[in-house]
Order: structure tokens, then C-alpha cells, then sequence
């Protein structure tokens, strides 16, 4: 189920390929982050690093020399070290970098000061992310001035830095078969522990005991942590896009936004459902919800390849703005208020966005000016909402505070789209009647 060790060195040889001869790339793997005082987050891999060799550690740095005799891969890790081991854990050590992650060579990182200047020199063009590690951006800085104190004796320094996102970030935005089965699992996984909530929910459960149920189901079907934060909002809490407190208790004819997904491998799923605390949707909470199912199918119906990315967003808009005239809360001519943004009082974010390794995904949204063309192997969220602010005082007080979101992720293919969190309900009468079996 995991990537297999062949892809990541296929990975690494496409963008060699692309980077061409006589350059370099160099990639640090994510810092440690404190929590508070002596203890620690989660160690998560950066996305670009686990993407090209799968290490798991940090305190490590990956190089790739496209054309170089002696080995193309190099990495620089952790020693061994057994007291260390003890007390944090297995380290792969360069041996186990070399003999499991497919590296060409491997040194201790202690020793990147003496040997990376020798890999940068001579090499034209350097790839690497400016700006996103700023400590290493000056230690990479150092060991170029390095080199370039030592022009008078012969030394070649590099004398071209490009941006390696451009290459890299492309390659990451086409899902191959087997990130596609990781994300089709990762997909299944969450659509459970959304059943899960939809089953167990009942008015008086705290937001963060529903979030719990979520993090139980994806646990126990083997995706340990959630993706991102996960979004749990009764009420009017549903009408903060990025809420994750999760401190309040669901309350009796409410609805709850659910926002979760589970990274498996690496890779996320990302949900959102919205669904009545107990168990029946109300007259004015349906209406609302009718409409942004609606809008999610229209953008659904603009998933293919040779479309817009923006194709979906401007669906979904039209169906939101007609919907909202019908109930009277928006009040005009369709094409004028969607001219002028009317409508963002309501809804005020996009459609979707990539997913992958990072749940909001790497790849560019615009090529050339022009909205990117959908092509099969991306991988998107289609994420219509309504959220009528608590204090919206232009619409009956029946309307307020109600806050509904729907997403699924969409793998764009041949003809059209695979949904790949299909799992979980999503149709009032469905809904409705999970809750009541539940
Ligand atoms: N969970 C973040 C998002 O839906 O974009
Ligand atoms: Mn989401
Ligand atoms: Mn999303």
C-alpha cells in the first residue's frame, strides 16, 4: 500500500531529467518543532523531501547530482548512535540510508560543512527553495562564499540559483497509480469516521468528543494522525472557515460542520459534512443545504480533463446565487451580483484546491495567465459553502447562524472524475437515516 522504493527513485530520476546535467539540487528535510519547553510535535516530513526518497528522519538533507559518476543521490543523516536511540528512537544512520532510501552515498550530517562544498563546486546551476528554511538558506549561502573565496585557486562556484518548486511542485500535482490507491484508502478512512460522527452525534456531546470519535476511527483503521486540524463546528461555530477549537457543546437543533480528514502515508483526504446534531434537518437548514449540494454536483460536472480548474468554482457560484435569490436572501439580477461579489457575503472562498501530500497541494492554479487546465492524475477538492454570519443583520433572524460545507476530493481521469470519498453520505434523506440507525 506504502510507495514503493522503485517510485521514489523514479521520482528522483524525472526531476533529474528535467534539472539537466551539471547541476544540483539540495533539499533539508523539516526541522523538529517544539511544542513547549522540552517537548515536541509529531516529527512530520517535509512534503517535498519524503517525496523524493521517503526518509523518515529529520536533522537530514538530500542532494541530487544528475550525471555524477560516483552516485547521483546523496544523503546526509543522523549517525547511529546508541545512548541517543535509547532515548528518542531508531536512526537509520547513513548505512540504513543507503541500504533502504536508495541512496547512492550517504554521510553523517555532522559532516555536511567538509563535503558539501565539494558536491556544490563545479556545478552550474543550484536547485533549491529560497526563503522556506531561513536558517538553511544562510548555511547554504555560507558554503557557496566558501567556494567563492577560493576562485583564486581554481575553485568553480555555481553561478545560477533557480527555484526548484517550478520543477518539483509540477511533478507532485500528477498523481501516480499508486498515490492514487493511497489517496483512494485515505479517502475510504475518513468517509468512515465521518459515518462514525454522523452515528454517534447526539445533542449535549462536546465538538471535541465528536472530533475524538474521528481520530479513534482513523487510528484503528491504520492512518494514525488527521491531516490538519480537524474542523468540528456546531451552530454559528460553522461559520468560522478555520475553526478548530472545538470547545463547545453541540447543541439540539443545530447543525455541525465536520471538516476531517486522516493522512495515510503521507498523503490526505479532506471532508467536510454538514449535518443536523439531532439527527433532522429543520425547513430553513435544509433549503440551505439542498442548494449546496446542488452547487457541489454542478462543479462536479466540471471535473474532466481539457476543463478549467476554475470551471467548478464558477458552477458552484451560479448555483449559489440562484439559490440564495430564490429564498430571498440575495436580491438583484444573477450575473450583476456574481459581477460585483455579492454573493461572497455568503460564500467567500474557492471551490477547492489540490490535494496530495499536503492537503492544500503544491501546483499552480494559473499557467500563463489562464486558469489551469484540468489533466487526469490531479487530484482536487470540490468545497461549496453557505455560511450566514450570527450577526447578519440583512436576513430574517431564521437564517442566521446556520454554516454548511460539503467537500469531497475529486482524482481527475480519463473521462472525467473518480470520487474518492464517495464513503459518507451526504443526501439529507441518507443522512438522516445513518443518524436514526445510528
Ligand atoms: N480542511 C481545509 C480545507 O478544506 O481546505
Ligand atoms: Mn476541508
Ligand atoms: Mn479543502
Amino acid at each position: 500500500m506504502a510507495i514503493p522504493a522503485a517510485e521514489f527513485a523514479r521520482r528522483r530520476r524525472t526531476l533529474m531529467n528535467l534539472m539537466g546535467d551539471n547541476s544540483i539540487a539540495v533539499l533539508p528535510a523539516a526541522p523538529v518543532r517544539v511544542r513547549s519547553r522540552d517537548t515536541e510535535y509529531l516529527y512530520r516530513q517535509d512534503s517535498d523531501f519524503h517525496y523524493l526518497c521517503g526518509f523518515p528522519e529529520p536533522e537530514a538533507v538530500l542532494v541530487l547530482l544528475p550525471g555524477r559518476e560516483q552516485g547521483e543521490f546523496v544523503l546526509f543523516c543522523r549517525e547511529r548512535n546508541r545512548e541517543r536511540e535509547i532515548w528518542d528512537g531508531y536512526r537509520q544512520g547513513p548505512e540504513g540510508a543507503c541500504e533502504h532510501y536508495g541512496a547512492d552515498d550517504a554521510f553523517p550530517i555532522g559532516d555536511i560543512d567538509d563535503i558539501l562544498p565539494g558536491l556544490l563546486e563545479g556545478r552550474d546551476r543550484v536547485y533549491y527553495s529560497m526563503g522556506r528554511h531561513p536558517e538553511f538558506d544562510n548555511q547554504l549561502m555560507g558554503w557557496i562564499n566558501h567556494i567563492r573565496s577560493q576562485v583564486k585557486t581554481g575553485a568553480v562556484p555555481p553561478n545560477e540559483f533557480s527555484d526548484l518548486d517550478h520543477f518539483l511542485h509540477d511533478l507532485r500535482l500528477y498523481k501516480s497509480s499508486a498515490e492514487l490507491k493511497v489517496m483512494r484508502r485515505a479517502g475510504e478512512i475518513s468517509a468512515a469516521a465521518h459515518c462514525r460522527a454522523m452515528e454517534v452525534c447526539k445533542p449535549g456531546l462536546y465538538e471535541y468528543q465528536l472530533e475524538a470519535e474521528l481520530h479513534h476511527q482513523f487510528a484503528m483503521a491504520g492512518a494514525r494522525s488527521p491531516a490538519y486540524s480537524s474542523i468540528v463546528g456546531g451552530g454559528a461555530n460553522g461559520c468560522i472557515l478555520h475553526y478548530i477549537e472545538n470547545r463547545d457543546r453541540l447543541k439540539d437543533g443545530d447543525l455541525v460542520l465536520i471538516d476531517a480528514g486522516c493522512e495515510l502515508h503521507g498523503y490526505a483526504a479532506d471532508i467536510t459534512r454538514t449535518f443536523p446534531v439531532n439527527g433532522s434537518f429543520s425547513k430553513q437548514q435544509r433549503a440551505l443545504y439542498e442548494i449546496v449540494l446542488a452547487a457541489q454536483q454542478a462543479a462536479f460536472e466540471q471535473v474532466k480533463p481539457g476543463n478549467p480548474w476554475s470551471a467548478g468554482h464558477d458552477a458552484a457560484v451560479k448555483v449559489i446565487v440562484d439559490g440564495l435569490l430564490e429564498l430571498g436572501l440575495l436580491r438583484g439580477e444573477r450575473a450583476e451580483l456574481i459581477e460585483s461579489g455579492a454573493h461572497r457575503e455568503f460564500y467567500m472562498h474557492k471551490t477547492g484546491h489540490w490535494i496530495g501530500l499536503d492537503v492544500h497541494d503544491v501546483g499552480d492554479y494559473r499557467v500563463d495567465d489562464h486558469s489551469r487546465v484540468l489533466e487526469p492524475g490531479m487530484v482536487l477538492t470540490v468545497e461549496p459553502g453557505i455560511y450566514i454570519a450570527p450577526d447578519n443583520l440583512n436576513v430574517e433572524e431564521k437564517w442566521r447562524g446556520i454554516g454548511i460545507r460539503i467537500e469531497d476530493n475529486l482524482a481527475v481521469t480519463a473521462d472525467g472524475y473518480e470520487n474518492l470519498t464517495v464513503g459518507v453520505p451526504k443526501a439529507p434523506e441518507e443522512i438522516e437515516q445513518l443518524m436514526a440507525a445510528g
